[in-house]
């Protein structure tokens, strides 16, 4: 029978339907950004900046859409990037996210800051697995908040290798937390409003537990972290390291001087830093200044990519694969796990579609010659 999720077209269209779904605290949460919103703004416009260069008559007639990522092919070049306190967004919280992702043959990136364990996600993830007799691609990989406090980073590292996370994703971009404009009025209003006492709770709202406050607290927000650190952290975990955070060509460079297999390129979707470089932008940095990185790492990007065409974009300019943050989170809230799946399948079909219209049937053809930046470049 038809539903209301037969009318989601675009994954802009879960926002809209997360909009009347979700409480406001939870709305915010997502919705927001550091300070004016500028970071995320020029996110989303960036990707539409760019034109793609189609060649014709190429014969595409089968469209491989598969891609080596750290080590393992993926069926897509794009995941789910890591968010916290999932619990926020609807009840199953990370568990039903990664049964759609298992079965939808996607990766996901799973938060420090999540609503349920580690543990019990991956057992959702392995229990999906079993019931398709294995067969799904997907994998997950952990997104590490390296805590101040060395031991309890030692243990946490030990809890994700145990659990059999693929691979480590540290996020260098959060030495403290960003100004969020839209959190502060709520607050400010809740005070107002009930004369000091937050009172107007929403069911989804306990997902803000006392652990994370849907925040990393002071002990996961390491402002002492530094390239140094990076020795213990890959000794203890052992296995393909990414920097999240990365926003300029220096870091890029010397993250391949202490040997990571990759750089996520984000500006956490314009929460950290006030007046971030858009994720293109800095992928442009990195195409312009240092070609040579993307033979030498594994190159991620996300921030405002919401069609497959963007993501197609990224890859011509060299990104093994991009990461896709809030339209999961809408889609979650909206639909579930449904939801979930028609996000990866939106985004899956518009990719198809594009790479045909390129003339491309494999991934490898994409070249930097497919798209022109120089609007944005020229600027
Ligand atoms: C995030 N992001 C994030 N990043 C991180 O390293 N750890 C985290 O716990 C979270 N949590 C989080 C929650 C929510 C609700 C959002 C929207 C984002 C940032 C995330 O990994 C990613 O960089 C951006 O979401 C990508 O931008 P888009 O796709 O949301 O525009």
């Amino acid at each position: 029978a038809p539903t209301c999720l037969d009318l989601c077209v675009t994954t802009d269209d879960f926002e809209a339907a997360a909009k009347e779904t979700l409480s406001e605290k939870s709305w915010i949460y997502a919705s927001s950004s550091a300070s004016s919103g500028l970071s995320h703004q020029s996110n989303l416009d960036d990707w539409s900046r760019i034109n793609f260069r189609p060649r014709i008559m190429r014969n595409v007639n089968s469209i491989d859409t598969s891609r080596n990522i750290l080590g393992r092919k993926s069926k897509l070049p794009f995941f789910i990037s890591a968010m916290g306190t999932l619990g926020s967004s609807h009840p199953g919280a990370e568990p039903l996210l990664v049964q759609s992702a298992t079965r939808m043959g996607v990766d996901a990136v799973i938060s420090t800051a999540t609503s349920k364990s580690l543990e019990a996600i991956m057992k959702a993830h392995q229990n999906e697995q079993e019931r398709l007799g294995n067969l799904s691609p997907s994998r997950l990989a952990f997104q590490l908040y390296v805590p101040s406090d060395r031991t309890k980073a030692r243990d946490l590292i030990q809890r994700v290798k145990a659990a059999g996370y693929q691979s480590l994703w540290i996020t260098v971009d959060s030495s403290t937390q960003g100004k969020r404009t839209a959190d502060r009025y709520l607050q400010a209003q809740e005070k107002l409003d009930q004369g000091g006492e937050v009172v107007r709770q929403a069911a989804s709202d306990n997902a803000f537990g006392p652990a994370f406050g849907g925040r990393p607290t002071a002990g996961y927000l390491h402002p002492a972290l530094n390239w140094e650190d990076l020795a213990w952290i890959s000794q203890e975990w052992d296995g393909p390291v990414v920097l999240k955070g990365v926003q300029s060509v220096e870091d890029v460079k010397l993250a391949v001087q202490y040997g990571v297999q990759g750089v996520l390129l984000s500006n956490h979707g314009g929460r950290q830093i006030h007046s971030a470089p858009s994720a293109l932008m800095t992928l442009l940095e990195i195409r312009t200044y240092y070609p040579e990185a993307f033979d030498k790492l594994e190159v991620f990007v996300d921030g405002g990519l919401r069609d497959g065409a963007d993501v197609l974009k990224a890859l011509c300019l060299g990104a093994t694969a991009v990461g896709v943050g809030r339209p999961y989170y809408y889609a979650l809230a909206a639909y579930g796990g449904e939801g979930a799946d028609k996000c990866t399948e939106i985004l899956t079909e518009e990719l198809e579609i594009c790479m045909k219209m390129l003339g491309v049937s494999t991934l490898q053809q994409l070249h930097p010659d497919m798209v022109n930046a120089t609007r944005l470049l020229s600027e």
